[in-house]
């Protein structure tokens, strides 16, 4: 494997993280339980992919006294899912911070060709001075994912995160090759991808399992 810029890459180690992702590819785990753990490892991951979060000093008065503290720059996040899965993942990292605004694209991945098609964008505006975290569960050839990024950054976003459950190593590397300035957050890597280009062992389709159709 070559990459753009590996130490923009964060594989997660953390044991809840991977406990939940080994109950999500378990093909017995019903629907509303594959929703709700996909929100819980959103919220694992996003407390990892936030840690570096702007902030901005607000004055408090204590029961004590009065001091300046700190909060998050709430304004200045924007959440955008990858249509359908990442819609999965928005809840989670909502719950971290419920005064992000939040985009949508729109992707399919053609059967036959693998290849990505956009057919829905919109981003809160403007975008230039917010943190954005992009977001889909599975990363598998990454054709979706470099797409999806290529149109927030023609809308003018500069500081952009990319959050998903599972990465194939094909995926990963091209995504970071092609935008090596982006932070990638990975909730498990995994072998490689079939030749139909889904992710093994992975879990499946995920938009399929996170809303119960096929
Ligand atoms: C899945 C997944 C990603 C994409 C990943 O979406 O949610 O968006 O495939 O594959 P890639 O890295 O090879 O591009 P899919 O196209 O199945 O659409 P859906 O979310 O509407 O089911
Ligand atoms: N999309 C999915 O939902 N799963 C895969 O394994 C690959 C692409």
């Amino acid at each position: 494997m070559s990459y753009g810029n590996i130490e923009n890459i964060t594989i997660m180690k953390h044991p809840l993280i991977q406990h939940k992702i080994s109950m999500l590819r378990d093909k017995n785990t019903g629907t509303n339980e594959f929703r709700k753990l996909v929100e819980e490892i959103s919220i694992l991951e996003g407390f990892e992919a936030l840690s570096d979060l702007p902030m901005e000093e607000i004055e408090v008065e204590t029961p004590i006294e009065k001091c300046t503290t700190q909060v998050i720059s709430g304004r200045k996040l924007a959440l955008v899912p990858i249509l359908r899965a990442g819609l999965g993942m928005v809840s989670g990292v909502l719950a971290l911070v419920p005064t992000a605004k939040v985009g949508h694209i729109g992707m399919y991945r053609d059967e036959k060709t693998h290849e990505p098609h956009e057919y829905y964008c919109k981003l809160p505006s403007p975008i230039e001075e917010r943190t954005i975290v992009a977001m889909d569960p599975m990363l598998a050839t990454g054709g979706s994912a470099v797409d999806a990024i290529n149109q927030i950054k023609s809308h003018g976003g500069i500081k952009i995160k990319f959050m998903c459950i599972i990465a194939a190593p094909e995926g990963l590397e091209r995504l970071n090759k092609a935008h090596p300035d982006v932070q990638i957050y990975v909730g498990h890597l995994d072998r490689e991808l079939n030749e139909d280009a889904y992710i093994c062992p992975g879990l499946g389709d995920a938009g399929d399992r996170i809303f119960g159709t096929k």
